[in-house]
């Protein structure tokens, strides 16, 4: 039967890659966006300064901050990266989200198992990059690849994960095809960065797991996030074969507004092995780029499930402006 050998979870934001020098090129992104999802309100940038004037960040808008921040986040991706050379896995199952990359309102299904042969990753014009918002462009090349490539799928693990769920309470969408959007067919840039800067462009076989995180109103609840995990541990250990496994997550942590207090409480769930208390976070806390913790927490199922120990490599908030905006960013693995 297959082994899971690694479980590992990293952000996967834009400032990831972005020269810190050029992190505040999304405040304006952040000044015309008018409602911030942040503990269960919404507010404008300008509501958030007030609100978060006595949390005094200040002191994390500053050059030095951001150069020592950028810093720690590109040595925790290496460490990741060296972790997963060092483990070599035979295949990988990747948990991420789309953002009206592939999927749109006409079909946003609330969990797909990817099943074709060939993922593909597309390259955008620089036309459709200029069109992109604010601080978006610069970082398309952390997940996205200057020619065309094509990575391997594994239709059989797929398919053997399908019918485990569906056995198992989880009615999964299935796509052998990713549906057509704005870069073509092209895997969504969660997948996009394991590919490139975990796999440092030398892709292994991938089965892409999407869980619609973002958007309301077939979010999954984080109870059946980690239940799914759980599932799909049972179904990679059932699949008839002598591969090794790992089991990624991309996304998170929380953004594009910081909530610290969530962050740790997800972070010590994790490490902890506490179902409790990641699986009672108020729904409504998952919002915006914060849901993409639901990536996580099927992995932290899996992880739990299998007993195997998170080692967190870093937790590093990177603040870009006075109203407490930018990407909480979190890097850990399992083994
Ligand atoms: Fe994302």
């Amino acid at each position: 039967m297959a082994k899971i050998v690694l479980g590992m979870g990293t952000s996967h934001g834009p400032m990831l890659s972005t020269p810190p020098d050029k992190w505040d090129s999304r405040v304006p992104f952040d000044k015309a966006h008018k409602a911030h999802p942040f503990r269960g309100q919404t507010y404008s940038y300008d509501q958030l300064v007030d609100l978060r004037a006595s949390d005094d960040l200040a002191k994390e808008i500053t050059q030095d901050k951001w150069n020592a921040r950028y810093a720690a986040c590109r040595a925790a991706i290496t460490k990741l990266a060296d972790v997963y050379a060092q483990v070599k896995p035979d295949i990988a199952v990747i948990v991420g989200n789309d953002q009206k990359e592939v999927f749109t309102d006409k079909l946003m299904p609330a969990f797909t198992v990817f099943r074709g042969e060939t993922l593909l990753n597309v390259p955008m014009s620089d036309e459709q990059k200029s069109k992109l918002g604010p601080g978006v462009a610069i970082a398309t090349p952390g997940y996205m690849t200057p020619q065309l490539a094509q990575y391997p799928g594994v239709p059989d693990l797929a398919d053997h994960i399908t019918r485990h769920l569906m056995a198992n309470q989880f009615d999964v969408a299935v796509s052998s095809e990713l549906p057509e959007g704005p870069r073509g067919h092209g895997v969504p840039h969660a997948f996009g960065f394991i590919y490139r800067q975990i796999m440092r462009d030398q892709p292994i076989p991938t089965v892409p797991l999407f869980v619609n995180t973002f958007y309301p109103p077939n979010q999954p609840s984080a109870k059946r996030c980690f239940d799914f995990g759980a599932q799909l541990k049972s179904a990679i250990e059932s699949w008839p074969t002598d591969k090794t496994v790992a089991i990624f997550a991309s996304g998170g942590l929380t953004h594009f507004v910081i909530d610290e207090a969530l962050d740790q409480r997800v972070l010590a769930g994790m490490q902890a092995r506490d179902i409790e208390s990641l699986t009672t976070i108020p729904e409504n806390l998952f919002q915006d780029g914060t849901s993409e913790l639901k990536n996580w927490i099927p992995v932290a199922g899996a992880m739990t499930s299998l007993g195997l120990d998170m080692h967190l490599v870093d937790y590093v908030p990177c603040y870009r402006s006075p109203a407490g905006t930018g990407n909480a960013m979190g890097f850990a693995y399992w083994r």
